[in-house]
């Protein structure tokens, strides 16, 4: 075999396993915990700074509490059925069985995010640690129904 025809098999084989690995189901997993995990990512210098651990700073306060609102509304789509076999997943399969309680978790969770989005416009460091609270109660009610315990 030629070089380039050697690397072209390699590619091949390459791009078959990917789609393997890529399953709608194991993607669908993916994406979900991609977003967790930006929404998680920000979330946590909102609570240092409610908690006193970090100086409070508005804009900061408020730039966060957009990203976590615009990508509020995208958890359902991470969630299609079928994806509880997806591997290393820690959703567990109530969730599909439970499905209306679910979503209205997750309707629950985005209305406050997008609260906070709003009140953290107004620069008054009490309200938005109020609404700060409200969202994460919305967190903890999902993961204590929803996620396995690591
Ligand atoms: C409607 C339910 C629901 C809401 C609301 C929710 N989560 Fe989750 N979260 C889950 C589930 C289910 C998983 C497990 C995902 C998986 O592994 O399949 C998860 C996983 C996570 C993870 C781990 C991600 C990873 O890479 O494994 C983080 C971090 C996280 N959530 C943070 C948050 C934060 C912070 C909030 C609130 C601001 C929140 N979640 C709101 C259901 C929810």
């Amino acid at each position: 075999m030629s070089k380039s025809r050697v690397l072209i098999a390699v590619c091949a084989v390459a791009l078959s396993t990917l789609a393997v690995a890529h399953n709608k189901e194991d993607g669908a997993a993916e994406y979900r915990m991609g977003l967790m995990s930006v929404i998680g990512w920000n979330f946590g210098p909102l609570g240092a700074m409610v908690k006193g651990k970090q100086p409070f700073d508005a804009a900061e306060f408020s730039k966060r509490a957009d990203r976590i609102a615009n990508f509020s509304d995208q958890l359902l789509e991470g969630f299609p059925k079928g994806s509880d076999n997806a591997e290393h997943t820690a959703s567990k399969a109530d969730i599909w069985t439970n499905w209306e309680d679910f979503q209205g978790k997750a309707r629950d969770f985005e209305r406050e995010a997008k609260a906070l989005a709003a009140v953290a416009k107004n620069n008054d460091e009490a309200k938005d640690k109020e609404q700060f609270k409200k969202v994460a109660e919305t967190c903890k009610s999902c993961h204590e129904k929803y996620k396995k315990k690591d």
